[in-house]
C-alpha cells in the first residue's frame, strides 16, 4: 500500500491532477497496485487566505510519504518568488530531490514544430540538477533603491552535488541502453570555475565507472541549436539547474508543448515529487480546457519510480493510444476538441483495458 501526497496547487493544477489520478486509478485497478491519497491544500489561494506557504509541520508530514503528486504552483495575485521559493523549491531542496528528470519524447500522432523530425528523432532525457546553481538562494542586495544598488545571485556548485547528478545520469543512460551517449551541457568557456567542477566530475566519473558510455559535451547555447536542428543526436543530457530549466522548456516544445511535458523531482533515496512542467496557466483556470497529458505522464513517472512498471506501462500505452486515435485535435489548451476531463476519460479507458 503506497501513500501518495497530492498537492493540486494553483490554476489548472487541480483540473489536470484530477485526470492524472483518474488514469492512475484505471491502470492500477488492473495491476492491483494499492495506494491511498492524502490531499494537501497548499498554493496561492491558501497563502492569500492564511499567509501560510508551507508550514514546517506539513513539510515534515511530506517526508513520510512514498511519493508526492503536484499540479502547479503560481498565482497571479502573489508576487513572483514567494510561492516558487517558499513551496516548490523548498520541497525540492528540503526533501533533497536533487534530480529533475525531464523526458523529451515525441509520441506518434503529436505535431512537433520541427520540420522533418518525428518520433524516431525526438526521444531523449534531460537530467537537470535540482538543488544547486543559481537556485541556491545565495547572494543578496545592498543599497536597494539607490543609485548605488548592488545585487548578487551566486551560482553555487559543489563537487558532491555535481557528481551525484552526473552519476545518476550515467546510470540512466546505461539503463536506457540506446546510444549509450551522455552529453554534458554547460558553459565551460565562460563559467570557468563552476563548470570546470562539472567538467572534471563528468570525465573522472565517466572514465572510472562508465567506460561503456560515450561522453559528449556541448555548450548550452549550442545545445539549444542542436535540440532544434538535430535532436536525434541526444540520448541523455545532464546539466546544471538554471540551464536545465531553460532547455527543458525548449524540450517541451519540440515534444508537442507544455501540455505533454512531464517531470519528476527525484530523490533516489527518499521521497520524490512528480509534476507537469507547464505551470498554473491562470488564464485557462476552471475552464476544463487544459491538456492533462503532462500530469498523466507524471503519474506514469511516479509509478515507474516506485517500481510499478506494469502500471506505468499501462498509463503510457493509454497516452499513446489516445494520441494515435486522432480524437485529440491539438494539445494546445482550448484547442483539443475535447475537454480536459474527456481527454482523461479517453486515456483512462485505454489504460484500464
Ligand atoms: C520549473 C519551473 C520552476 C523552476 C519555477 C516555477 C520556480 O520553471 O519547474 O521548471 O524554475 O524550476
Ligand atoms: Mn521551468
Amino acid at each position: 500500500m503506497y501513500r501518495i501526497a497530492v498537492i493540486a496547487g494553483d490554476g489548472i493544477g487541480p483540473e489536470v491532477v484530477n485526470e492524472g489520478l483518474k488514469v492512475l486509478e484505471a491502470a492500477s485497478a488492473k495491476t492491483e497496485v494499492r495506494y491511498e491519497l492524502e490531499h494537501y491544500d497548499l498554493g496561492g489561494e491558501r497563502y492569500l487566505r492564511t499567509s501560510e506557504i508551507l508550514p514546517d509541520s506539513v513539510l515534515d508530514e511530506l517526508r513520510e510519504f512514498d511519493a508526492i503528486f503536484l499540479g502547479a504552483i503560481g498565482h497571479p495575485d502573489v508576487a513572483p518568488g514567494i510561492l516558487e521559493k517558499g513551496l516548490l523549491l523548498r520541497i525540492r531542496f528540503d526533501l533533497d530531490q536533487y534530480i529533475n528528470l525531464r523526458p523529451v519524447k515525441l509520441y506518434p500522432g503529436v505535431d512537433t514544430p520541427l520540420k522533418d523530425k518525428g518520433p524516431e528523432e525526438i526521444d531523449f532525457v534531460i537530467v537537470r540538477e535540482n538543488t544547486e546553481g543559481l537556485y541556491s538562494g545565495m547572494g543578496g542586495v545592498q543599497y536597494k533603491g539607490t543609485p548605488a544598488e548592488v545585487s548578487t545571485q551566486i551560482h553555487m556548485t559543489t563537487r558532491f552535488g555535481a557528481e551525484r547528478c552526473i552519476r545518476y545520469a550515467f546510470e540512466l543512460c546505461r539503463n536506457r541502453n540506446r546510444d549509450k551517449k551522455l552529453t554534458l551541457s554547460a558553459k565551460t568557456n565562460v563559467l570557468t570555475f563552476v563548470h570546470d567542477t562539472w567538467w572534471r566530475a563528468f570525465n573522472e566519473v565517466g572514465e572510472a565507472d562508465y567506460p561503456d558510455i560515450t561522453r559528449d559535451y556541448a555548450h548550452v547555447d549550442a545545445t539549444t541549436m542542436w535540440m532544434v536542428k538535430n535532436p536525434e543526436w541526444f540520448d541523455v543530457i545532464v546539466t546544471e539547474n538554471m540551464f536545465g530549466d531553460i532547455i527543458t522548456d525548449l524540450g517541451a516544445m519540440i515534444q508537442g508543448g507544455l501540455g505533454v511535458a512531464a517531470g519528476g523531482n527525484i530523490n533516489p533515496d527518499g521521497v520524490s515529487m512528480f509534476e507537469p512542467i507547464g505551470g498554473s496557466a491562470p488564464k485557462y483556470t476552471g475552464q476544463n480546457v487544459a491538456c492533462p497529458i503532462a500530469a498523466i505522464s507524471s503519474a506514469q513517472m511516479m509509478m515507474e519510480t516506485l517500481g510499478e512498471v506494469d502500471t506505468a506501462k499501462r498509463i503510457e500505452s493509454g497516452v499513446e493510444r489516445a494520441l494515435a486515435s486522432g480524437k485529440i485535435e491539438s494539445l494546445a489548451a482550448g484547442r483539443m476538441g475535447l475537454s480536459t476531463s474527456e481527454v482523461g476519460d479517453l486515456i483512462a479507458g485505454y489504460a484500464g483495458e
